[in-house]
């Protein structure tokens, strides 16, 4: 029940273009050549780009005992919502239709935010903002997308209600699911679900399951170019900040303490602080029990700056909602050695001020999934699902993601203490039986 509300209460009172792209508070670090957290950056190539991208580049095992078959396909609503709650519920579909074993058929997402502009949900394509065949192809054997125009016969389509409300349960939904595919209903071509917000759909898959999907998510050129602009500014203004710091005592110029080769690393921080979110959250803490939601401006600062594996100085990207671009109070406070910024103060809102809020939020997701250090809140779908792509990274790169000191691209959850009182190490259970945790927010940060 608090879930829910905690998600609703999300896409009615957040501000427009908070609710995603808060999350992205992208610190850049830059830190220094000998950062202790970086002992050996061979994930980085010459130009400075993380591996997400190769990463992702790797297909999928083949999972053989799956057969997506010929000629069967699943169709969905237009997505809606958020960036994170779209891709969950983009997901959802994905792993629906591999139940089914049929293909899904390529979806719109909302290029828009559904609450606040009721009637212009925008669609977009999929394959405006993601590579249609680079899906398929880092997907393949897994799960499947298919294009209208492969259709047979667009009139043999049976339509598949969804339930909704509080009888409709997990186990009614999976009966339901299971009952469709079979016959009579598994000869149709095309089984259309309707309803209301897909993203409401009930759960039936491991994180693993997600995380696969995920990984196979890769912006269009267009987008990712303008990630590696942001990216590169992050770095850029970053070794400029700290070579200023350091040229005295080092007696190098500004550009001289790295080595054009080594990109100069960073950190993001996800920051909630945004008023509405706070009196949300202070609720939020009373009804669930749990006083670890919640993190005030001054305590993010101060468990950032007690991160005992970070050198100094640092530099560090803010994501913060656009609300609070305006507030210079953020950038004061940081321990001596930090540096932050905000997309303003880095001199790239111009990137984001072209676009809808789905490409905003997405160009951002991507900044803080590459930096090399991220702290956001457990409670923040955002967060949550960054953390999520960033333990499957080291998994897929063969870092032993444990929760010592030693991982290689550390996450943390500032709303919970750690060692120090700095923020707690967060890794995602890449066991856990559903993305529940994910979805609606949690305190167990594995570590
Ligand atoms: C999907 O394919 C698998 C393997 O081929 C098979 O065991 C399963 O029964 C199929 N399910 C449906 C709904 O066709
Ligand atoms: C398409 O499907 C409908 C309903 O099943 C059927 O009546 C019709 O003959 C089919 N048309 C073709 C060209 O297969
Ligand atoms: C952390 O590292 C130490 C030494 O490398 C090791 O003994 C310990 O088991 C590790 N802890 C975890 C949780 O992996
Ligand atoms: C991860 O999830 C599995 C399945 O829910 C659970 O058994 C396990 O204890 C969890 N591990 C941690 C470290 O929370």
């Amino acid at each position: 029940m608090s879930l829910w509300n905690f998600k609703i209460w999300k896409l009615s009172h957040s501000p427009f273009n908070s609710l995603i792209c808060k999350c992205l508070a992208l610190v850049v670090a830059a830190l220094v050549l000998r950062a202790v957290l970086f002992p050996n950056f061979s994930g980085v190539d010459v130009r400075g780009k993380l591996v997400v991208s190769d990463i992702r580049a790797r297909p999928l095992e083949k999972d053989s005992d799956y057969g997506i078959r010929q000629g069967k396909y699943v169709e969905v609503p237009q997505i809606v919502w958020g960036l994170n709650n779209q891709k969950i519920a983009f997901a959802r579909a994905c792993l629906t239709a591999r139940m089914l074993n049929r293909t899904l058929l390529m979806p719109s997402l909302s290029a828009s935010l559904f609450y606040k502009e009721i009637d212009q949900l925008q669609p977009i394509s999929f394959d405006k903002l993601f590579q249609f065949r680079k899906f398929n192809s880092l997907c393949n054997g897994f799960v499947r997308l298919g294009q209208y125009s492969e259709l047979l016969n667009q009139t043999e389509v049976l339509e598949l209600q969804k339930g909704s409300g509080r009888k409709w349960t997990l186990v009614r939904d999976f009966d339901q699911l299971k009952e469709f595919s079979r016959d009579p209903y598994d000869q149709y071509e095309v089984i259309r679900i309707v309803g209301k917000n897909p993203f409401l759909w009930h759960d039936h898959w491991p994180v693993k399951d997600y995380a696969k999907v995920f990984e196979c998510l890769a912006l269009v050129d267009e987008f990712a170019k303008e990630a590696d602009r942001v990216v590169s500014k992050i770095r850029a203004v970053g070794g400029e900040a700290i070579g200023e710091k350091l040229a005295p005592e080092l007696g190098q110029g500004a550009n001289g303490v790295r080595s054009k080769l080594q990109p100069m690393p960073y950190m993001a921080v996800h920051m909630r602080i945004e008023k509405d979110w706070m009196i949300h959250c202070k609720k939020l803490e009373q009804r669930s029990n749990i006083n670890e939601i919640c993190s005030s401006k001054e305590e993010i600062i101060e468990r950032v700056g007690n991160i005992k594996e970070l050198s100094k100085p640092t530099v560090i990207y803010l994501a913060v909602a656009d609300s609070l671009l305006e507030d210079k109070t953020i950038l004061n406070g940081w321990q001596e050695g930090l540096l932050p910024f905000e997309k303003k103060k880095l001199g790239v809102s111009q990137i984001y001020d072209k676009y809808p809020y789905l490409i905003k939020s997405a160009i951002d997701y991507e900044v803080c999934l590459r930096a090399d250090v991220f702290v956001g809140n457990s409670f923040s779908t955002f967060s949550s699902l960054i953390a999520l792509e960033r333990t499957q990274k080291m998994i897929r790169m063969g870092v032993s993601s444990s929760c010592n000191n030693s991982i290689r691209w550390p996450s943390y959850a500032y709303n919970i203490m750690g060692d120090f009182g700095g923020p707690r190490k967060w890794l995602t259970n890449m066991s856990d039986t559903s993305l529940q945790a994910i979805s609606y927010g949690s305190n167990h940060v594995t570590c």
